[in-house]
């Protein structure tokens, strides 16, 4: 335990062992765009080895909020990040976490392992060795034997897969995924979600994760954080208690109906709130 933490803020939860310690915490954080409130004192604590899962309504914030904890944008002040339990900005977490943002964003002039070891080029990897790490990670990505192919002949799936291995490679406390699967047909996805919870279980990463599909913010997370309309906060963290492994079929689970009730729940509310507001600045403007 560093001391500088054993302050009156952390209390005594704070104050136990290392392994209690947030593995990353907001506090308060507000963003602003001009006019546009963005984020709005949002609170949140993320856990070592945790699976977090984000929804909410499109619009809340939520992208923004992956882009302050990657260090691309800088929160307004007043609020409060945490890393590692240090105070920390947004741009000293550039680097420390990987992040796959909401489109792919695969070079199309690259082939399947040198899309996946740019974040490592880029870090100054030689790249003979980032090649080698890659290749040795193919199979377990589904992409053996697909090393030399591009980007457009590749399928939906394998170009998911493509990007989360360039997340995964680009070893870090902490990886944000930013709705990865929103755009694969449903077989697709749920093969991909099972897919994820294995590497994850394996390499024992941390994510945080954001889609708009209730059922795979449950089968996915330990825990889900549902935004409020913009400007977005956490209006309700559900801890989502149901065993690992998860199997196809825990969605049928009364425990997992009862947790899907909560959550559309609570997700129909701030949509509404987030299409009233949209009509009223449409009828004034
Ligand atoms: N760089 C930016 N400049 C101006 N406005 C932005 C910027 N990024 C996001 N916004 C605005 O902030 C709000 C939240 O956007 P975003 O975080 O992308 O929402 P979500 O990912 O939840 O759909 C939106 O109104 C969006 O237009
Ligand atoms: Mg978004």
């Amino acid at each position: 335990m560093q001391a500088g933490l054993q302050t009156k803020e952390t209390g005594p939860v704070g104050s136990l062992e290392d392994a209690a310690e947030p593995l990353l915490e907001l506090r308060a954080v507000t963003k602003t765009f001009g006019e546009v409130t963005a984020l709005a004192r949002l609170d949140a604590t993320i856990a070592r080895g945790e699976f977090v899962t984000v929804v909410g309504p499109s619009g809340c914030g939520k992208s923004t909020l992956f882009n302050i904890v990657a260090g691309l944008e800088e929160p307004d002040t007043g609020g409060v990040l945490r890393f590692e339990g240090r105070s920390c900005h947004a741009a000293d977490l550039l680097g420390q976490v990987s992040f796959m943002p909401q489109r792919d964003l695969l070079l199309p002039w690259r082939n399947v392992v040198d899309n996946a070891i740019l974040a490592l080029e880029v870090e100054g990897v030689p790249r003979q060795q980032a090649r080698a790490q890659a290749l040795r990670m193919l199979p377990e990505f589904g992409l053996a034997g697909f090393e030399n192919q591009y980007p457009h002949q590749l399928s939906g799936g394998m170009r998911q897969r493509v990007a989360l291995m360039r997340t995964f490679l680009f070893e870090r406390g902490l990886m944000l995924l930013d709705e990865p699967f929103g755009a694969l047909d449903a077989l697709t996805r749920a093969m991909m979600q099972r897919w994820l919870l294995d590497v994850w279980q394996k390499y024992r990463r941390t994510i945080l994760f954001i889609t708009h599909d209730v059922d795979e913010a449950i089968f996915l997370g330990d825990r889900v954080l549902v935004m409020t309309a913009r400007p977005g906060s956490v209006k309700l963290e559900q801890v989502v208690d149901l065993p690992r492994p998860r199997r196809p079929e825990i969605v049928t689970a009364p425990e997992f109906i009862r947790l899907k009730r909560i959550l559309l729940e609570a997700i129909e509310e701030e949509s509404i709130k987030s299409f009233q507001s949209a009509t009223v600045r449409e009828q004034t403007s």
